[in-house]
């Protein structure tokens, strides 16, 4: 079976059978139990930003499945020197079976998807990243299970709003917790309670993690929003994950990486035993192993 949809821009292209699916089969690639191959395919990878994990894992989880993966970088490209994106997403499409993005401008990533003839999947936008979703719903999963209640503490950003409709999705509880300035795109909420979940924002960090299973943060400031730094460092103050937080939990706690420790997070707790960030960034190529076998193979 594969994906009803061509691309994956975000992580509600799929549906939440569809989502469940994934999950399985990650579970499955992962423990050495799905055979499945992308044998002679190219996987083309535009970054228009630094990544460790996503370039790493779709290159690996590739050349795991028979195929291969080639980094295009935007200065290695046209792209970076004057060629618009809708023709680089053609020719690409004559190339490669399938194209990921790492790039700013969501809108971006669906010009690449309307023009490239193939498969387009979202390494990050600055409004989504749902293959980080795929890779936390996985990493749920396996520790607290899907009964799970998770708070999100700190920006209302691209990691943050493709968790909350895909924790959705998967029936696990939501609570979030950002700055009053700082917080998701209310269509974010919308389209969670599409999937019955009922999230309610808040900006006061301890009531989100009172009854957390897990608590999920994410860099206070993005790539791109470098010049917003003194801002946001003023803003997020008492949004640390933090030992003091964590007091009266037993939560575990998730981080996408990379984590600026001293920021968002402490040193303390990302050297505890609380966090189970190193699944996560394992998890990734098993999940993208998954959706590049369910968008391209059989
Ligand atoms: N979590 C994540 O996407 O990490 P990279 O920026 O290293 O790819
Ligand atoms: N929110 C972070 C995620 C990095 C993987 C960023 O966009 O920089």
């Amino acid at each position: 079976m594969t994906l009803a949809t061509d691309d994956f821009l975000d992580i509600d292209d799929v549906t939440p059978a569809e989502l469940d699916r994934l999950i399985d089969r990650a579970a499955a690639l992962k423990a050495g139990e799905d055979g499945g191959s992308l044998d002679d395919m190219t996987l083309g990878m535009i970054f228009e930003k630094p990544s460790t994990r996503t370039r790493v894992s779709f290159e690996t989880g590739m050349t795991q499945l028979g195929g291969h993966a080639m980094f295009l970088g935007p200065e290695d490209i046209q792209l970076g020197h004057g060629e618009p994106l809708r023709d680089t997403a053609r020719v690409l499409g004559r190339y490669v079976d399938c194209v990921m993005g790492r790039l700013f401008d969501h809108a971006d990533a669906e010009t690449l998807a309307a023009y490239a003839d193939v498969p387009v999947v979202n390494g990050l936008t600055d409004e989504a990243h749902p293959c980080q979703t795929l890779a936390d719903l996985l990493t749920i999963r396996e520790t607290v299970g899907e009964d799970a209640t998770v708070a999100w503490v700190g920006d209302g950003n691209n990691v943050g709003q493709s968790f909350v409709v895909g924790a959705a999705m998967a029936g696990i509880d939501i609570e979030v917790a950002t700055p009053a300035d700082y917080g998701m795109d209310p269509s974010v909420f919308e389209r969670a309670a599409a999937f019955g979940a009922d999230v309610e924002p808040t900006t006061d960090p301890e009531a989100a993690v009172a009854d957390a299973d897990i608590v999920y943060t994410d860099v206070w400031i993005s790539m791109g929003q470098e010049g917003l730094r003194a801002e946001k460092l003023d803003a997020f103050d008492g949004f640390q994950v933090n030992d003091e937080l964590l007091a009266d939990t037993d939560a575990q706690v998730m981080h996408c990486l990379p984590a600026h420790r001293g920021e968002e997070i402490t040193d303390e707790v990302m050297e505890s035993d609380r966090v189970l960030v190193w699944d996560q960034a394992e998890n990734r190529m098993h999940a993208q192993k998954a959706l590049l076998l369910e968008l391209l193979g059989e």
